[in-house]
């Protein structure tokens, strides 16, 4: 699997969650998978950071995909703020199921670019192998990552 196969998983995967906690039948069940959720995806920013979007940085010469990249990074401090709001609201108010609305609106926004502009970017500086060795990348940072959680 390439890299841009490997985020288009776990996109699908954090859609999947969200809908689940969404479709959740109880308060406990409902935070269970936001937890599960909240874990994951903050893992699989701080990764695609250190492998797909370091490896873009050093690859380009444009001030164009840099502001890109500076962006990108942003929406991720952007994502990490309203789980964190989430968190801190009371799991059966209604703030709570408004702050998820906002983290679910802002990663739709974020996977699309993600999926769009910026890896359309990155296939221009990328071969198929370096496409491979990202995900590979990708991937044993996520496990560090998880061990360490
Ligand atoms: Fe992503
Ligand atoms: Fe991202």
């Amino acid at each position: 699997m390439d890299i841009y196969g490997y985020i288009k998983k776990d996109h699908r995967r954090f859609e999947d969650l969200m809908e689940q906690v969404e479709k959740a039948r109880t308060t406990a069940k409902r935070l269970d998978i936001f937890r599960t959720l909240k874990a994951e995806l903050i893992i699989h920013a701080k990764a695609e950071e250190q492998s797909l979007y370091a490896a873009m940085e050093k690859a380009t010469r444009s001030k164009a995909v840099e502001k890109k990249l500076d962006h990108t990074t942003e929406e991720h401090d952007e994502i990490e703020g309203f789980l964190k709001q989430i968190s801190s609201a009371s799991p059966s108010s209604d703030q709570w199921m408004i702050h998820f609305g906002e983290l679910k609106h802002a990663c739709a926004h974020h996977f699309e670019e993600e999926e769009g502009t910026l890896f359309e970017k990155a296939k221009s500086y990328f071969d198929a192998a370096q496409a491979r060795q990202l995900a590979r990348d990708m991937d044993a940072l996520k496990r560090e990552m998880m061990a360490d959680a």
